[in-house]
């Protein structure tokens, strides 16, 4: 057996939580809204219903409850926060930044708050550089926070995009390891070649909003499906490839692969591709969808919450994303 590498543990999560809407939009109500099927939809991607926000509802609202939520866990107080770390693609505005609209909420006056934009991959990337802000000694208590309402930025007349998504927040305190355990390993990367095959292309200085890109749906997911998907299968298998690796652990090692929620088949793949029993995968996308920066912390969540992972389990969590951006991250737990 493979040696496991000695680490230095610096950082670890110690509150986590989630929210998301409660309205449900399930596939048959998709079906009277779009040319599909319930069982299209279950036997391509593996979903069955997603929660969608209302009108009133912002990104930030949803984060804020999640962030209070981690915060009790933690037993942090928001005024005790160094940092705020917002990974969206969907900001209550263009700016300021979502984390800023959540340091209010919470009030966590000490906090400085900014928003990173890595689509899907976000949160693995916010406990990257939360990782790094505690290994260098700058920062204690910081909280990592992925949440979308990608509803707000789907074409509901666009059958091949509008089934996939849905809405939520999750988050996590990250704070100094107690020397045991906690992160073990990141690794980040992006290709931006692959720009095109997923983007909302109207709202930014190339494409400011106009009469004429409203009229042309500009400010929706555009998604070119079936390359997404190749990538997603080669980009996902390639980064917990190299996380295992860097880490000096064998796939058989780990309790859990928590990969991004974006279809069963690319989840299914991934797990093949590092020779993992299907049994030591978690799986939600059935009830939210692919909630993008979201869907890594919710899971991770949900993993706890049932029990799936005891002290000192290696857990490994896998993202990519619009960009495109890869990620992922070892945890012991
Ligand atoms: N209902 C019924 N039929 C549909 C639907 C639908 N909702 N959507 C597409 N179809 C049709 C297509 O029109 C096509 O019909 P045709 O053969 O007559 O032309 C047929 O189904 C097959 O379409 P494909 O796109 O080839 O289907 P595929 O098996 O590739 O599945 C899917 C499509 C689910 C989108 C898949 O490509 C996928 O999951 N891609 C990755 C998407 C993804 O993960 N995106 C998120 C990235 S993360 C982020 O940053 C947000």
């Amino acid at each position: 057996m493979r040696k496991i590498v000695k680490q230095t543990y610096k950082s670890m999560i110690t509150g986590l939580s989630y929210a998301v809407p409660k309205k449900i939009l399930t596939n048959s109500d998709l079906e009277s809204i779009v040319d599909t099927s319930d069982e299209w939809i279950r036997s391509r991607t593996g979903m069955v219903e997603r929660h969608i926000g209302d009108e009133t509802t912002a990104t930030s609202d949803l984060a804020t409850e999640a962030a209070s939520k981690a915060l009790k866990k933690a037993g942090i107080k928001a005024k005790d926060l160094d940092i705020i770390i917002v990974a969206t693609v969907t900001g209550d505005t263009p700016f300021p930044a979502t984390a800023c609209y959540i340091q209010k909420n919470l009030g966590a006056t000490k906090a400085a708050a900014f928003d990173i934009s890595a689509a899907c991959s976000g949160f693995l990337y916010g406990l990257t550089i939360a990782d790094t802000f505690i290994a260098n000694g700058a920062y204690k208590n910081i909280l990592v926070i992925g949440a979308e309402m990608l509803s707000k930025i789907t074409d509901y007349t666009d059958r091949t995009t509008c089934v996939l998504f849905g809405d939520g927040a999750g988050a996590a305190v990250v704070q100094p390891s107690d020397g045991t355990r906690g992160i073990v390993h990141t690794y980040i990367h992006s290709d931006g070649r692959l720009t095109d095959l997923l983007i909302m292309p109207g709202g930014g200085s190339r494409k400011p909003a106009t009469h004429e890109t409203i009229d042309q749906h500009l400010h929706y997911i555009k998604m070119e499906g079936p390359e997404v998907f190749k990538a997603a299968v080669k980009a996902m298998g390639d980064a917990a490839v190299e996380a295992l690796k860097s880490a000096g652990i064998k796939s058989s090692q780990l309790a859990l692969l928590i990969p991004h929620q974006a279809n069963i088949r690319i989840i299914q793949a991934t797990a093949r591709r590092i020779k993992l029993p299907y049994e030591k995968v978690f799986v939600n996308v059935d009830k939210y969808g692919n909630t993008s920066a979201a869907s890594i912390p919710i899971a991770l969540t949900e993993a706890v919450e049932q029990g799936r992972l005891q002290r000192d389990d290696y857990c490994l969590l896998v993202s990519f994303g619009g960009g495109f951006t890869t990620g992922a991250v070892l945890l012991k737990i």
